[in-house]
């Protein structure tokens, strides 16, 4: 087995790197192509910076020829990125690779990775024979090689696709130049053992496998992403492939602060470095969720709202003893502060400004002082202003914008044992004020029914989602709404003590989102409509 020095593949730079795993991050790819975590071209940025900065060393920013908006961001994010190399995904064709390296090639460190599915069932699809495939393998990899000194090459659903076809064609990929070869488990399929054994099976059996590196790329949907891509690298793998919060399409991919997490408090067992700045885990976490509109669940791994919480009795008593009786890692690690009452209503805009710093949040002179006048409402209006609300509170800044269409102007809604609810509602649209009054089942329904009145739309809700930030019954809720309108998802969020307004808000700002995307795409040429199999 081939396991102990692999080198950077980078032609003409070889580095040990012996133990070094690198982490390749997919979240604005892999994790956007999510239904309905669609993030808009500065929130990817803004993502991809972040991802920087916590030194991820290959982001995959997208997917170029999907879009224009996907090639604007990947060659935006290409412009700026500081340390990390910036991938673009092509599938197995001349077309998609020439335009995944216009947009990869302004980056100090571009990567082109291509893919094509070689399963049976893969194969079926684009109609092609083994040698068919192998040939188009064959000349996609060199095409691409040709463009860009570091190329990644995918057979997709890696682990359903037979051994010997699957030796054959990593063989060809990497005699055509591919300096990654990355094995995915596309279904979420396989189980540890199995996943090592694979790794362990191309290295001992592919001629040249020692000279480029295995990358993991694990599907989460029996629950085994992690542990598959640790089983990987314990084979030999050196490269996985990753998303923040386990980002990703149904049960979504390997989670970045998983296999970074348990590869730092497992050391002893799993002997491995990463570059990564651990203590940027929770900010980049927190920003994730809110862009992509898919909140952390509570007990998730290492970023869940309770990973850290001892509520039982018996646990709080040995974590005050001693914090290592049922604490693996400390919150510090991850950048978690402590979850003290963060401001009152006294506290000015520098100590504001502080406090937000601390919570992983520079913001603009501007964005400031509207945040400064929320926080201030807020205060007047809840007893404890906590850290978690103030995080909600940005978030929330987020998501308005002076230029959009729908502005909630005002609400009133009137709720009672023997309904129906009533709301009443002054919609801005396009800059003039509308009123209207209904009633519905329930003060939510009666609000929605208000705008879906003054702005007629045929979006179907697909999910309306609430939770509270804090404790107490003054605790600010956020909301999430997700809407689909011929194929386009849009999910919009809210946060606001009142929980009928916050849920408007949020079914405002997803309209707001629908807005833009159907001016920037027709119907059927959405990001999402783009298939794996397209020629
Ligand atoms: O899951 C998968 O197979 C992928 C490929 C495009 C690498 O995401
Ligand atoms: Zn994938």
């Amino acid at each position: 087995m081939t396991t102990e020095v692999k080198t950077e593949a980078k032609a003409g730079q070889a580095k040990p790197m012996q133990d070094r795993v690198v982490i390749f991050d997919t979240t604005l790819r892999d994790g956007e192509q999510s239904p309905g975590a669609t993030m808009t071209h500065d929130e990817k940025l803004e993502i991809a910076g972040l991802l920087d900065e916590m030194g991820v060393d290959i982001i995959e920013a997208g997917f170029p020829i999907a879009s224009e908006g996907d090639f604007a961001a990947v060659a935006e994010i290409s412009k700026r990125a500081v340390n990390s190399t910036i991938c673009g995904l092509a599938r197995a064709n001349f077309k998609d690779i020439d335009r995944c390296w216009e947009a990869v090639k302004h980056a100090r460190s571009p990567r082109i990775h291509t893919f094509i599915g070689t399963s049976p069932l893969h194969r079926a699809i684009p109609n092609l024979d083994m040698d068919q495939m192998a040939e188009r393998i064959h000349d996609t990899v060199t095409h691409a090689r040709n463009l860009c000194d570091n190329v990644q090459w995918s057979p997709m659903d890696a682990t359903r696709t037979e051994h010997d076809y699957l030796c054959r064609v990593v063989e060809i990929a990497i005699k055509a130049g591919a300096t990654t070869i990355n094995i995915p488990d596309t279904v979420g399929y396989t189980a540890p053992r199995e996943s090592s054994r694979l790794i362990q099976m191309l290295l001992e059996r592919v001629p040249g496998a020692d000279t480029i590196i295995f990358a993991t790329h694990c599907h989460n949907d029996l629950g085994m992403a992690t542990a598959n891509a640790l089983a990987a690298v314990e084979a030999g793998a050196r490269q996985i492939e990753c998303t923040i919060n386990g980002l990703g399409e149904r049960a979504g991919n390997t989670a970045l602060e998983e296999v970074v997490m348990a590869m730092k408090v497992r050391n002893d067992i799993l002997p491995y470095r990463t570059g990564i700045d651990t203590t940027k885990i929770m900010n980049l976490s927190r920003r994730v969720a809110s862009v992509s509109g898919f909140p952390v669940q509570f007990n998730k791994a290492i970023v869940g709202k309770n990973a850290f919480l001892h509520e039982s009795g018996i646990h709080q008593d040995g974590v005050l003893k001693n914090v290592e009786t049922f604490e693996i890692m400390r919150p510090e690690d991850i950048g978690l502060t402590q979850k003290n009452i963060a401001m009152g209503k006294h506290s000015g805009r520098a100590a504001l400004r502080a406090k937000l710093k601390e919570l992983g949040f520079e913001l603009a002179d501007n964005q400031l002082n509207d945040v400064f006048v929320r926080f201030k409402a807020l205060a007047d209006r809840k007893k404890e202003v906590y850290d978690d609300d103030l995080i909600a509170l940005v978030a929330d800044e987020a998501t308005m914008d002076a230029h959009d269409t729908l502005q909630l102007k005002r609400l009133r809604v009137v709720c009672g044992t023997d309904g129906p609810q009533e709301a009443e509602m002054v919609l801005t649209i396009e800059g003039t004020d509308h009123f209207i009054d209904a009633t519905g089942d329930g003060p939510v329904d009666a609000a929605f029914t208000c705008v879906k009145m003054l702005f007629p739309h045929r979006a179907r809700l697909q999910l309306y989602q609430v939770h509270a930030v804090t404790e107490g019954t003054d605790a600010q809720a956020t909301v999430s709404v997700r809407l689909e309108e011929d194929g386009r998802i849009v999910t919009g969020q809210s946060a606001d003590t009142d929980t009928v307004v916050a849920s408007v808000k949020a079914y405002i700002n997803a309209l707001n989102r629908l807005i833009v995307r159907r001016q920037k795409t027709a119907p059927g040429e959405d990001v999402k409509t783009v298939t794996y199999h397209g020629q």
